[in-house]
């Protein structure tokens, strides 16, 4: 079968700035390590008052398209992954095209358009979608265009305040990808839950502690599935492992939890037993709570462990370069981790060609999706042609006051007058309301 992947990926983060440890915590009275140390965020970022998901989306996908010379027509769909929707019927997808049709000769009108929702894990099921339209045969050698694209806002003086972030990832998938090939074994682990959820309303009602142990579940379960079909999984056999990343802490957790399972029964724990003792198996303990207990000691103790942490160093932390400038991008969230491990790579001259990420997904509700895929040998010319960390650091700073300002514009309940922070160049913006209360965009040179 021919490859299917990602060709190329472009990013556009939200152009504003907020520091957690030196203007955030000292607003909530916390000690600045809380955000380091414990969540593992510098910043957050923010939409300027002209920004909204549609302008991010259409500004990552118009620099994905201009740089590798596409045309509308080169396009048979557009996939836009959100949970940040301010339409229940009009796809933001149409939006988007709508507004890439200012600056392009041609229209997408033979583009099949839609919009996923299922929390952060749209983006990669958007994905997959366009995976199996091109494997199918439907593609008529076109690509697709997948857009995720989020503003992840809470409520004022909610714990999730401490983990937002706005911006988009826009992905070209194509046959004969440069960068990255999926697999077509994938895991999966689904079920209804009520971790975090935004019913008909725009900022999530969240049970954040559950939330965590919601994600742990899920991964866990994925994982299992993942290896019931492609064969376990050992420690060394990928590079590098991105994970959806709300913030970089939760994705030590998760990190730990897998080593843990995928060292079980290999000579990893083999030679760990004798400092540490072997993993303690359900069927030694008659009682759950001391099996838990059991496992509980036995994880504390492998954290500490220099094999824990050269793997972790090595495979994890790398992914988390961007998000901990950036905050929870929601669905483009484990697609920023894959771009920070390729980036790692790229700045320490490893030749990733032919190696092998596993990535693993999770949106709240809850499903984590675990998936491989193989580095192409286009990877590194793809990579080179990314300019993310620029970008982040030019965002405007923001202090509090105005960070509190910014809430409000994009609280959808308020949608308060606020002047922009930044100049638009070259860029789409939101340009107000059209009579049928749709919201109208245009291109500023
Ligand atoms: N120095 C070092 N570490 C510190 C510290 C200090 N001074 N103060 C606190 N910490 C540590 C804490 O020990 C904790 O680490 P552990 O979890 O490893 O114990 C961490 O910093 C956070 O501190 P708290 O637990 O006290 O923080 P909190 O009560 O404000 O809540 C949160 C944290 C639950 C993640 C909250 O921010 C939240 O609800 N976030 C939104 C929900 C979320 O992101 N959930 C993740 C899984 S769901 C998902 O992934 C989907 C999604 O994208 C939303």
């Amino acid at each position: 079968m021919t490859a299917v992947g990602i060709d190329a990926v472009e990013v556009w983060t939200g152009k504003l700035s907020l520091d957690l440890a030196e203007t955030f915590a000292p607003e909530q009275g916390d000690d600045p390590a809380k955000y380091t140390k414990g969540l593992g965020l510098r910043e957050s970022s923010f939409p300027d008052a002209h920004e909204d998901i549609v302008t991010m989306g259409a500004n990552a996908a118009h620099r994905l398209m201009e740089r590798k010379s596409l045309t509308p027509e080169d396009v048979g769909r557009i996939d836009v992954a959100t949970e940040s929707a301010f339409d229940n019927s009009k796809p933001v997808s149409t939006y988007i095209a709508g507004c890439l049709e200012q600056v392009y000769d041609g229209d997408f009108h033979h583009a099949n358009k839609g919009e996923r929702k299922f929390a952060c894990i749209a983006g990669t099921q958007s994905l997959d979608d366009a995976c199996n339209w091109i494997r199918a045969g439907r593609n008529r050698g076109r690509g697709a265009l997948v857009i995720a694209s989020d503003t992840a806002l809470y409520e004022r003086g909610d714990a999730g305040e401490a983990t937002q972030g706005a911006g988009a990832v826009a992905m070209w998938v194509t046959e004969d990808p440069a960068l990255v090939e999926l697999s077509v074994e994938q895991g999966y682990g689904s079920a209804d839950e009520t971790d975090f959820l935004k019913p008909n309303q725009q900022f999530p009602s969240v049970d954040g502690k559950r939330s965590i142990q919601v994600y742990l579940a899920r991964m866990r379960e994925a994982l299992e599935d993942f290896e019931s079909v492609a064969g376990d999984v050992g420690p060394d056999d990928y590079a590098y492992a991105p994970f959806h990343t709300p913030y970089p802490g939760m994705v030590r957790k998760a990190a730990l939890l897998a080593y843990r399972h995928t060292t079980r029964g290999t000579d990893v724990e083999d030679a760990l037993a004798e400092d540490i003792g072997r993993q303690p198996r359900r069927e030694a303990f008659d009682d759950e709570s001391a099996f838990e207990d059991a496992v509980s000691d036995y994880t504390d103790a492998l954290k500490e462990r220099s094999e824990y942490r050269e793997w972790y160093d090595a495979r994890i932390e790398p992914t988390l370069a961007i998000s901990e400038r950036v905050g929870n991008w929601y669905t483009g969230s484990v697609h920023l981790a894959r771009l920070s491990a390729l980036h790692h790579a790229a700045a320490n001259g490893r030749d990733l060609a032919g190696e092998k990420l596993l990535v693993a997904s999770y949106g709240s509700g809850a499903q984590a999706e675990v998936h491989a895929e193989t580095v192409r040998d286009g990877w590194r010319e793809e990579v080179d042609a990314l300019s993310i960390f620029d970008r982040v650091e030019s965002r405007y700073d923001l202090s509090f006051a105005e960070y509190e300002r910014v809430h409000d514009r994009h609280n959808h309940a308020k949608q308060a007058e606020l002047d922009a922070f930044t100049t638009p160049e070259d860029e789409f913006v939101f340009d107000g309301w059209g009579p049928m209360n749709e919201r109208t965009y245009r291109y500023v040179e």
